[in-house]
């Protein structure tokens, strides 16, 4: 078919990205990978999504591919972005918008599928859940005081590091589970610390209180280790660190600090700043540290959702109309 294309840069997305565009008189073209949509190995060369930049109108893109501005000046004829994800750091979104480009993302409907997820790694965090599973299958069972033992959560005080969607989704099922709430945010939100009755606070502050350090900021050149050997520091022994954001919000090398020296109790970890990561990482060796391979969004229902917008939001580009959310500026 000779016409205008749009590139898919996975074949194991939801259905309903290759129905709905079947339904326009466009050709589509599609990278064979299956990997998960984090993964940079299931990525296109180079020298595809150079092709595919100069010859198509669109692409559908994932988190693990890096489109950077030395990609995007290849593109002539590309209108439209469109990611799978809420995420958009693997985007030179400046470089596209400069260009011209479309770039847009799924945010709010992977906002509940995110918060559940956090509050899960901090419950499993806190109760020892996977740990226990892990000792029942090795047949490690002993009624010893003490075995087992974890922390409370209700009565306890959650800190939000960035209080977006997912924030406070999340800070809204901690007041449901009989939590003081504090949050750091780059912009205070007044309305939603008066509506969830949460309460502001410095960051150094957030670290400092919480017995529960929760990321959920978005990640930017800004954030790349935020959470640093310093900032682990203010945190009580007693507390326990939760990523669902990105991997390089957290400085990996100090969190592995930390966790050797004692300063904090645990992590809970969703994302890496490598990813996949590996299986003799040093993160793999604590009990006190819950792994999961980049899940936030993960239910049959949200992946589904987030096919949804991101098909969406390309045939709106290429139709001329405003896509459901864009992230230009
Ligand atoms: C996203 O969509 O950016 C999330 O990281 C998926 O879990």
């Amino acid at each position: 078919m000779v016409g205008p294309c749009v590139f898919i840069s996975r074949s194991n997305l939801p259905s309903i990205i290759y129905a709905e565009l079947n339904k326009l008189p466009i050709e589509i073209r599609m990278w064979k990978e299956t990997g998960p949509m984090w993964s940079k190995q299931a990525s296109p060369p180079r020298e595809v999504w150079v092709e595919m930049f100069r010859n198509c109108v669109g692409a559908i893109v994932t988190l693990g591919d890096t489109i950077g501005r030395s990609l995007i000046n290849e593109a002539s004829k590309l209108f439209v972005i469109s990611t799978y994800s809420v995420g958009i750091d693997h985007i030179d979104v400046k470089a596209a918008t400069e260009r011209g480009i479309y770039v847009t993302h799924t945010p709010e409907v992977l906002v509940e599928a995110v918060a559940d997820l956090a509050m899960g790694l901090l419950i499993a965090l806190a109760r020892k859940i996977v740990l226990g599973d892990r000792m029942i299958r090795a047949g490690e069972i002993h009624d010893k005081w003490g075995w087992l033992l974890g922390n409370d959560v209700h009565g306890t005080t959650m800190g939000i590091i960035g209080l977006g969607n997912i924030g406070a989704a999340l800070a809204r099922r901690a007041r449901a589970f009989n939590m003081k709430v504090i949050y750091w945010s780059r912009t205070r939100k007044p309305q939603i610390e008066f509506a969830l009755g949460i309460e502001y606070r410095p960051l150094e502050s957030v670290l400092n209180e919480a017995d529960y350090v929760m990321v959920t900021i978005a990640a930017s050149p800004e954030t790349r280790h935020l959470i640093n050997e310093e900032r682990l520091r203010l945190m009580k022994k007693s507390a326990y660190l939760v990523n669902v954001a990105r991997g390089d919000i957290v400085d990996t090398k100090a969190l592995v600090k930390a966790l050797r020296e004692g300063w904090i109790a645990g992590a809970a970890l969703d994302v890496f700043e490598e990813e996949p990561l590996p299986s003799n990482h040093e993160l793999t060796k604590f009990d006190n540290v819950v792994l999961v391979p980049h899940i936030g969004s993960a239910t049959y229902e949200t992946r589904e959702r987030m096919a949804e917008v991101t098909v969406r939001n390309l045939i709106n580009v290429l139709m001329g109309k405003r896509p459901l959310y864009l992230a230009n500026p």
